[in-house]
Order: structure tokens, then C-alpha cells, then sequence
């Protein structure tokens, strides 16, 4: 039994956490002095293996908004993680330092393989290409405080679908919400993966493939746009095949609905024009200051131990199996027990659910 209120996965948690986590930040943003001694004498270690502006800044201001202090590192290399130490050693030893930890890793599963081991809490600030719920909660703040409501959108979502962390773990938790649709705007190198339309499929929720931002833009309520993420890449001829081919420009932006929202995770490269930012339904830059008070109340709900665990693991160790994805953190740190859910001749890897045959 898993004793701590860890996040990898804002599914493990019922639709009615997400909302107290969202009443919280708003009672947060409209009287944050409220909350200033919040988390007084509270450490919180912030492991970032990949860089990060938004991610690792909201969550060390939401500490130190909340009163806490905070210790952790933004470069690997600058810490023994460059002689070689594996993840498992460095989080147990964070863990005895930090009362919450938040790891960011280039790895799928890598902050799952953390919390099996880890001595306090521990938040996915995203792994790899897998999932990145914290930008989720952000996203549905934005969504609940601009839209006023989480319920009956139509949901584009535009760039690279494949790689797009932020997009899977948008799409699982809209997917929860009655009435939402959505657009898949992408290439066919860059749709999104079949472990997410099994997902989405499942859910009963419409949704359609389309290759057109111009074909779809006027039917949204919402248009999520993406970063092509060089650093997915295998190479750089396959990333330039990609890069440029979506941009949000405001001749586009002139076809869409007047109350539609444009959101990005951020940071963006070349995939909105700037003359977008004028644009009263350009939303991004809310949306990242939204993430600091969801932040906020995240770390204060773990803290004050305000909810119960999700379970870790739900399925069973398979020790012959070994996960299909290549870029699964088993793959890579070999003493992980391999856990696998589901039966048949096809499983569920836990740690970055892709399917293996076994
Ligand atoms: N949205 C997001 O994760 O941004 P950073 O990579 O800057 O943290």
C-alpha cells in the first residue's frame, strides 16, 4: 500500500479532487496573502533532468508564495546524477531531505520508477513524451476560469500529437468531462499514439483526424496548440520535415469563433505568430500564471495530506517482459520490477502504458 499522495498521473485521482484542487487555486488567486504562511518550514526539492522555464519556476513561486523553502537542481550535470548515480538513489535521498519532491525526466515512467522508492511525496513535472499532469491542472484552471466551464467544448488540438506530453494528458482528462469533442490537427508522422485513442475511444467521446488548421479552426471552442519538440526527434532531417508546416497567424485566427481561447503549453518556436498575442482570445500567458496558484494548491493539499493515495501500482510484475517502448525508463534502469496491468496476450506496461505482446 502506497502511503503517499504522490502525482504521476492526474487520472489515478477522481474528477472531484481536480475540482477541489481548482476551487482551491481560485480562493488562492483572489486572496494569495491568505496563504503566505501556508507551508512555513516545508522543503521542497525540485529535480529537473530536462530543462524547464514555467514549470520549475510556478512550482519553486508556489512554495515560496506558501511560505516553504526549496532545494533541487536544473541541471543534471551539476549533480552526482553526472557520475552515473541512477534515479532510484538520487530521489531516496532527496526524499530524506524534502517533504514533497517535483521531478521533471527525459524518460517515460521515470517519476513512477521514483515515487516506488521515494521516502515523501513526489509530482510529475513531466516524463518524457508520456504525461505532464501538472500542466493538465494548469490547463483546466485556464479552462474553468476563462471558459466557465470544463464541459461541452469542442477541443483542438494542433501540432505534434505523437511527442505532445501535455496533449495526452489534456486529452485524459477532458475525455472525463460529458459533451467534450475533439480535433487531432497533425501530420501523419506526428498523430497521436494508440495507447491515447484506445483511451479516447473508451471514453465514448467524438473525435476526428484532420490535417487542415484552416479546415477546423472555425469549428472550436478551444484551440490548443504545441511546440514541435526537436529534442523527441530520432534526427534532424526528421524534425525539419515537421518544423513550420502549423502556424497560428492572425489571417487564420480571422476564420475562427469570437469567444474561442487559444492556449499553448509554452514555450513556443516558430507555431503562433506574435501578432497573435494582441489577440484578446490569445490565452497562453494566463494560462501560465494560472499555473502557479494550481501549483499552489497542489502542494498545499499534499502537504496537509488533504486527500488519500493513489495506489502506485495496479496490475502485476511480469519479469520476462520487457516493455515494448524503448524509451520507457525500464528500458533504461534495469533494476525496475517490471509491472505490467491487464491480461491476454497483450499488457499494459504501468510505468508509461504502451502495449507490450508478451
Ligand atoms: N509548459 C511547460 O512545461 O513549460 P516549461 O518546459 O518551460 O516548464
Amino acid at each position: 500500500m502506497n502511503k503517499y499522495i504522490h502525482l504521476i498521473d492526474l487520472n489515478d485521482y477522481p474528477v472531484s479532487w481536480w475540482k477541489l484542487l481548482l476551487e482551491l487555486a481560485h480562493e488562492i488567486r483572489e486572496d494569495p496573502a491568505a496563504y503566505s504562511e501556508a507551508c512555513k518550514g516545508k522543503i521542497m526539492g525540485t529535480l529537473f533532468y530536462e530543462p524547464s522555464t514555467r514549470t520549475q519556476m510556478s512550482f519553486q513561486t508556489a512554495m515560496l508564495r506558501l511560505g516553504g523553502t526549496i532545494i533541487g537542481f536544473d541541471n543534471p550535470a551539476t549533480s552526482s546524477v553526472a557520475k552515473g548515480e541512477n534515479i532510484k538513489d538520487t530521489t531516496k535521498i532527496v526524499s530524506g531531505y524534502a517533504d514533497i519532491m517535483v521531478m521533471r525526466h527525459p524518460t517515460a515512467g521515470s517519476v513512477k520508477a521514483a515515487a516506488l522508492t521515494a521516502e515523501c511525496p513526489i509530482i510529475n513535472a513531466g516524463d518524457g513524451g508520456h504525461l505532464h499532469p501538472t500542466q493538465t491542472l494548469t490547463d483546466l484552471m485556464t479552462l474553468n476560469e476563462e471558459k466557465h466551464t470544463l464541459e461541452n467544448l469542442t477541443i483542438g488540438l494542433c501540432g505534434d500529437l505523437k511527442n505532445g506530453r501535455t496533449v495526452h494528458s489534456l486529452i485524459k482528462a477532458m475525455s472525463c468531462f460529458k459533451g467534450n469533442k475533439f480535433v487531432l490537427i497533425s501530420t501523419k508522422e506526428l498523430g497521436l499514439p494508440a495507447y491515447m485513442k484506445d483511451i479516447l475511444a473508451a471514453s465514448g467521446h467524438g473525435y476526428k483526424e484532420v490535417r487542415s488548421l484552416d479546415d477546423a479552426i472555425g469549428e472550436l471552442d478551444v484551440l490548443y496548440m504545441t511546440r514541435i519538440q526537436r529534442e523527441r526527434f530520432n534526427s534532424e532531417e526528421e524534425y525539419m520535415a515537421q518544423k513550420g508546416f502549423y502556424i497560428l497567424d492572425r489571417k487564420k485566427m480571422a476564420n475562427a469563433k469570437r469567444d474561442m481561447i487559444v492556449l499553448h503549453p509554452l514555450p513556443r518556436v516558430d507555431e503562433i505568430a506574435i501578432e497573435v498575442d494582441d489577440d484578446p482570445r490569445a490565452k497562453y500567458f494566463d494560462q501560465a500564471k494560472y499555473g502557479m496558484y494550481i501549483r499552489m494548491a497542489l502542494i498545499l493539499t499534499i502537504i496537509n495530506h488533504n486527500s488519500r493515495p493513489a495506489p502506485l501500482v495496479t496490475g502485476r510484475t511480469i519479469p520476462k517482459a520487457k516493455c515494448s517502448n524503448p524509451k520507457c525508463i525500464t528500458n533504461q534502469e534495469l533494476y525496475l520490477p517490471r509491472y505490467f496491468r491487464g491480461s491476454g496476450d497483450t499488457v499494459i506496461c504501468e510505468y508509461c502504458d504502451e502495449r507490450t505482446l508478451i
